[in-house]
Parts: C-alpha cells; sequence; structure tokens
C-alpha cells in the first residue's frame, strides 16, 4: 500500500486490538464515508489533537482525548505541589491521551515551573478580551502565554451564570485567545430548567453558532468544545454516556453541515460529575474525546483515573 499523506502515521487493521464491536461503535464499519478511528500507538500530532491513519485502505482522522484539570477557586502552594507531584507520579502510564491542568491564574508560574520537562500542558481558566490597561483585576491572553499556557477555558457555565458572560463575550473571549495563540477550550451546555423545557439543542447551538458567526467555522479546529450541561457539574448527577453522546453528536453534525473536515478533527470534551468510576463509558462514546473535570481533577488519584480512562478508550 502506498501512503500518499505524510502525516499518516499508522495503519489500522480492523483486528488490531479492538473487538469488532468496539469498531462500530465507533463508525468504522465496512464501507463508512466518514469513519473517524481511534486506534493505539498512534503519533498524535500533540500540538493538533488529532492523528492520521489508513483503515481498511481509507484514510481516517483519529482525535486524541485531552483530559483537562479545572481546578477552580482551589488550592494552594502546598497543596498545588502535592497534586502536581501525585499527577506527574502517575502519567508514566498515560502514553496516548493528552492530560492539563488549568490552575487559578496565581498558581500558573507554579505549575509552569513543576511542570517542566512533563508532556502536562496547562492553561489559565479564564481571559480578558482586552490586550492591556486600566482594567483592574483582569489578565490577558499574552500574559498566560508569558507563563508558558497551551490552553485557556472560555464560557464555563460558572462565568455565564455568575458574572454574566453571554455568548458575545464568549465568542471574543474565543477569538482574543485564539488570535494569541492559545487554544481556547469553549464550554456549552444547558441549565436543567433548559433540558426541562426541551430545549438543549438550541441552547447550545446558539453558544457555538456565536463563536462561528464571529470567527468562521474554521476557527473550531484551534481549539477544544467542552459539552457540560450545568444541571451536572458539580452535583454528582452525570449525564448517562447515551444522553452525552446524543448532544456530542448533535454538535459535530451542526459542524459537519459547515465543514467535515473541521468536524473531524474538533476534540469534544463532557464535562460534569466525571468520575473514575463512570470515566470509562463515557469515553467510550464515540463523540466523547476526553473531559473537563472539576472536583475529581484535586486528587492527582482520581484525575489519573479518569484519564487512565481517556486513555484505554484509544
Ligand atoms: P465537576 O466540574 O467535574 O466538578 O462537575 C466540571 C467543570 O465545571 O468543568
Amino acid at each position: 500500500m502506498r501512503i500518499l499523506n505524510p502525516q499518516i502515521t499508522q495503519i489500522l487493521t480492523d483486528t488490531e486490538s479492538h473487538p469488532p464491536r468496539a469498531w462500530e461503535e465507533r463508525g468504522l464499519v465496512a464501507g463508512s464515508t466518514h469513519p473517524v478511528a481511534r486506534g493505539r500507538a498512534v503519533d498524535f500530532q500533540r500540538s493538533k489533537g488529532y492523528g492520521y491513519a489508513l483503515f481498511r485502505g481509507e484514510e481516517v482522522i483519529m482525535r486524541q482525548p485531552l483530559v483537562a484539570g479545572n481546578w477552580k477557586m482551589n488550592g494552594s502552594v502546598g497543596s498545588v505541589r502535592e497534586l502536581l507531584a501525585g499527577i506527574k507520579a502517575g502519567i508514566g502510564d498515560i502514553d496516548k491521551c493528552e492530560v492539563a491542568v488549568c490552575p487559578p491564574y496565581v498558581f500558573i508560574p507554579q505549575a509552569q515551573a513543576e511542570l517542566a520537562g512533563t508532556p502536562i500542558p496547562w492553561g489559565g481558566q479564564n481571559l480578558s478580551t482586552e490586550t492591556s490597561g486600566a482594567f483592574t483585576g483582569e489578565v490577558a491572553a499574552s500574559m498566560l502565554l508569558d507563563f508558558g499556557c497551551t490552553y485557556v477555558i472560555v464560557g464555563h457555565s460558572e462565568r455565564r451564570t455568575l458574572y454574566g458572560e453571554g455568548d458575545a463575550l464568549v465568542a471574543k473571549k474565543f477569538a482574543v485567545a485564539r488570535a494569541a495563540g492559545l487554544k481556547p477550550i469553549l464550554c456549552v451546555g444547558e441549565t436543567l430548567d433548559e433540558r426541562e423545557k426541551g430545549v438543549t439543542e438550541d441552547v447550545v447551538a446558539r453558544q457555538l453558532d456565536a463563536v462561528i458567526k464571529l470567527e468562521g467555522v474554521r476557527a473550531l479546529a484551534d481549539g477544544v468544545i467542552a459539552y457540560e450541561p450545568v444541571w451536572a457539574i458539580g452535583t454528582g448527577k452525570t449525564a448517562t454516556p447515551e444522553l452525552a453522546q446524543e448532544v456530542h453528536a448533535f454538535i459535530r453534525k451542526r459542524i459537519t453541515d459547515q465543514d467535515a473536515e473541521v468536524a473531524k478533527k474538533v476534540r469534544i470534551q463532557y464535562g460534569g460529575s466525571m468520575k473514575p468510576d463512570n470515566a470509562a463509558e463515557l469515553m467510550a462514546k464515540p463523540d466523547i474525546d476526553g473531559g473537563l473535570i472539576g472536583g475529581a481533577s484535586l486528587k492527582a488519584k482520581d484525575f489519573l483515573g479518569i484519564c487512565k480512562a481517556a486513555n484505554d478508550s484509544i
């Protein structure tokens, strides 16, 4: 077989390490026109979050799961040191999933120092839309970059509900982060009230479309999407894997309708009470590409358990 795409790093067969059901679940059945594969030992283009492979002679895109810890407003110099040491000690087993942490701003320099030389990137939980000036309490994209950040969360539901961040502002933050060379993690998700009213898809579409309208659909490939049903955040109520997959598939379809290539590349994380014991079944879903983890990211053992589940899902 002649490989035309120089980025193809792995040739998959339908028998390689996966039982046929797993392939089927991932849409890799024969004749599938838009297969998206996950496979072992693919040398993902780390900075991009996806890799190419050949499956049954067809070129497929494989997304690399991303598990990111959103520490929110938690931690101290001592606890951050302990948590990062714990994560570093266990990261050796996690060779396929990308693992990142988003500490509060003041701990970013500490994360940078303690994560130097590891494969673990770090990021901010928010950023300003301004570049500099009289904006008391704000932090600019360039400052996050100065401290080596790769990622930045934008539009987390706590920012949307507690600090009144609307779709337009979140889209602007996405744009500013992207322009600066940071990878925005765009959070979308419905409240309990919205779910009960049956408007989940409308809400998620509106949040997504705000970014697409401002930046164009291709911009999404420079970031990550996190679907976080608000009713599942910090409540112990996890969306069932089926329910989560439904919304993830909706998001991907909406992107596919505008640009199929972008849709195949963009990672969509799930967030909301993900724990080591529910991570594997969530990660097994074809459109769930990792997780944005709050509470469980504050304990190295729990966080690593989730990372391991993501790692084993590909
Ligand atoms: P949780 O938070 O894991 O504590 O539910 C997730 C998030 O808010 O990103």
